[in-house]
């Protein structure tokens, strides 16, 4: 029996690096390539923008509010390697009307040329208690964060495939993991984005298109500053077991894993974890993260138990506080 295990092992690590040729992609040049960031004008689309304008790539930039894009176009100006690379920003809501994405994309094309990688980083967040989140921001919310990823990737797919070559990031969080108290609006949207990237990757891989979802932790930005402001007790409790990163390290990390084309992007110990414990059926781009996947899924299981344990036990205990509380002001 036991020679039987380490036979079957034995010829699963073979298969994987047999297979190994076939499932890793040539990683994207950035000097002299045009990467378009929707949310670039603010927090971690900022970021990542910086970190591929530092490496030599032509940026457009895509958000709402035309003074921040201006704002951030000066800003990223600074970090120029050549005096070709241009800042292009494009003010647009990538959530309302497909046509008109589509539209500024391909101008943003005739300019700078085919998008070699698009980020699809622009999104929002509302958090609350189910029953006191509008039914309106469930819709605007699916919308912006769902929506304003399929518009653009839909408007440059079928040049990257002409192309045969480009790379979609898709951020989605990792509430788009596991479902916490008080993401009933957001994480829907997020988790949605994973299932367009797992068959969207099935799509575009023989087109030598990559596909990379990236699940970001708490990160200190503008947007994560302004949802703080309305967190439930309980959310901002659960939040507080992690610390809240960086979004120049969050967008280190993402633009490497885009160009290697890995599919899945995660930032420390809790997103490896996270990323491992909820790789199901997604695609794998290394041998070692297949491997890794094998051997580390029951282990994070049990520790994730834990971690579910410690919320239940964080939502138990704020309800019953509550309880008493509102039980003392009916008695006085
Ligand atoms: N910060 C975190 O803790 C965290 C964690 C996990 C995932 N994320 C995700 O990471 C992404 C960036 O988050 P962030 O915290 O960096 O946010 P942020 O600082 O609020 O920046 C959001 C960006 O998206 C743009 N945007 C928003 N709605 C848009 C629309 N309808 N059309 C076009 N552009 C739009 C904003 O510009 P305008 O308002 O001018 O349009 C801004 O440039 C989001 O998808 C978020 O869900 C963030």
């Amino acid at each position: 029996m036991l020679f039987l295990a380490a036979a079957f092992i034995v010829a699963f690590v073979l298969l994987l690096y047999m297979v190994s040729p076939l499932i890793s992609p040539k990683p994207l040049k950035l000097p002299g390539a045009h990467v378009v960031v929707t949310g670039g004008s603010s927090g971690i689309g900022k970021c990542i923008a910086i970190e591929c304008y530092k490496q030599g790539a032509f940026i457009t930039l895509i958000a709402r509010d035309e003074n921040k894009l201006l704002q951030t176009k000066k800003e990223i100006e600074k970090y120029s390697v050549n005096d070709k690379q241009v800042v292009l920003c494009i003010s647009v809501d990538v959530s309302k009307d497909y046509e008109q994405v589509e539209n500024v994309l391909k101008q943003a094309q005739e300019k700078l040329g085919p998008v070699d990688m698009l980020v699809n980083c622009a999104g929002t967040s509302v958090t609350g208690k189910f029953e006191d989140i509008e039914v309106n921001c469930f819709e605007r919310l699916m919308a912006v964060n769902y929506l304003g990823s399929v518009y653009p990737s839909r408007a440059v797919i079928a040049t990257m495939k002409e192309r045969r070559m480009g790379r979609i990031v898709f951020v989605s969080s990792q509430a788009g993991q596991l479902g916490l108290f008080g993401y009933t609006a957001y994480s829907p949207t997020k988790f949605a984005l994973r299932g367009l990237a797992e068959a969207l990757q099935m799509e575009v891989k023989p087109y030598n298109i990559y596909v990379t979802v990236a699940y970001p932790p708490d990160t200190d930005t503008p947007g994560f500053a302004e949802e703080s402001k309305t967190k439930p007790l309980e959310t901002k409790l659960i939040s507080e077991t992690s610390s809240v990163c960086q979004a120049e390290q969050v967008a280190r990390v993402i633009v490497k894993d885009a160009i290697q084309g890995n599919f899945n992007s995660s930032v420390g110990s809790d997103g490896y974890m996270l990323s491992i414990l909820t790789s199901g059926m997604s695609p794998v781009t290394s041998i070692t993260e297949g491997l890794q996947q094998v051997v580390c899924m029951g282990i994070f299981r049990i520790v994730g138990l834990f971690y579910l344990g410690s919320f239940d036990s964080i939502v138990r205990r704020c309800m019953m506080q509550r309880e008493k509380s509102e039980s003392a002001d009916k008695t006085e």
